[in-house]
């Protein structure tokens, strides 16, 4: 380099590039080197003054020069950017070693877990789901199931009456009778998971509103066989592979003949214990074939059809499933009572 003081601008600069510490030094450098105002750009007038022999060294040198800056400045500048990105990424950093915060979920209520897996399990083996209204007639929660007026069955379900003939029902069996209604005669497979209420003192075991599962299925051919087979099927996939069931004879309006199902002790495994007051079964659910006079009332021909029926109270399988003591606590909303349900994990 000829023009000493070109040099010394280079150096200079260079030096200084070296040093700057972050971006408004670089800013600055850029400025004082390469700027309007800069020596450099005050030098370009000196051009003029020169012999027409030293004017392209000059030239060059400036250009260079100017070149040799710029490339410095852009390449310190963007080392600085990187170092201050590297440096914000140290600073953000996330510490996925932190555990999170646990937000508060709640907990299905049992009757509701139960009430779905027991849904699931007779939708599994081909069943519909059908509905029918809380608030019933006289003719379908009792007439057309064989429970006529001054029936002493009627006793056992005193309910809630909006008038003489307009009622709470006192049980899911009424969705019978509408299914019937509603098939014309065809076959029917169906499950009515829903509420129920009686004039009850609530207790431990009692409740003046529960809810119950209604099944009917109606063919050609059906026999207690298919009843039991179902029902055999239900409480093993509800309570384990392990549970046997009994068909006990008992009696109901809309079912002949009728029978109460009991599975065996899940505490003694049926050698008798203080669970099962010493019999080895508990009992869970009624159920039957479905009434000639029921089958004649909606619409069938009991010599060509026949059917089977069951009731199966949900919170009775909840308490036994969970070990409930209480049937309120399903109503009451007590979160340290749900709060055992929540799901794990
Ligand atoms: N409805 C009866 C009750 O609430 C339960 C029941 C028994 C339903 C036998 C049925 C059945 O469908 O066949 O006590």
């Amino acid at each position: 380099m000829q023009n000493e003081k070109i040099k010394a601008i280079l150096e200079e600069g260079l030096k200084q590039i070296e040093k700057a510490e972050n971006l408004d030094d670089i800013n600055e450098l850029r400025n004082r080197y390469l700027g309007k105002k800069s020596e450099l750009a005050s030098m370009g007038s000196i051009i003029a003054t020169l012999p027409v022999e030293e004017k392209k060294t000059f030239g060059q040198e400036m250009n260079e020069t100017k070149t040799t800056l710029a490339n410095a400045i852009d390449e310190r500048m963007n080392a600085l950017k990187a170092k201050a990105l590297e440096e914000k990424l140290q600073r953000e950093t996330i510490d996925i070693s932190l555990p999170g915060r646990e937000s508060n979920l709640g907990a299905r209520n049992p009757f509701h877990i139960v009430k779905d897996e027991m849904t699931e399990i007779f939708l599994g083996m081909g069943f519909e789901v059908a509905d029918g209204p809380e608030i019933e007639t006289d003719n379908y929660n009792f007439e057309l199931l064989n429970i006529p007026k001054d029936h002493p069955a009627r006793d056992m379900q005193d309910t809630f009456y909006i008038d003489e003939n307009t009622l709470l029902r006192t049980h899911t069996s009424p969705v019978q009778a509408r299914t019937m209604e509603k098939a014309q005669g065809k076959p029917v497979r169906i499950i009515c998971p829903g509420k129920t209420y009686r004039r009850d003192d609530d207790d431990a075991t009692h409740s003046h509103q529960f809810a119950q599962i209604e099944g009917l299925v109606i063919d050609k051919n059906i026999n207690i066989g298919h009843l039991k087979a179902t029902l055999e099927l239900f409480a093993k996939k509800m309570f384990g592979e392990k549970r046997e069931i009994r068909l006990r004879s008992s009696y109901f309006p809309f079912t002949e003949p009728s029978v109460e199902v009991d599975i065996t002790c899940a505490n003694c495994g049926g050698k008798g214990c203080n669970m099962c007051k010493g019999t080895g079964y508990i009992e869970i659910l009624g159920g039957g074939m479905v009434h000639p006079n029921v089958l004649k009332m909606n619409g069938y021909d009991p010599e060509q059809y026949s059917g089977f029926a069951f009731g199966i109270g949900i919170e009775r399988v909840a308490i036994l499933r969970y070990g409930i003591d209480d049937i309120r606590k399903f109503y009451n909303n007590d979160v340290r009572f749900l709060h055992q349900f929540k799901k794990k994990g």
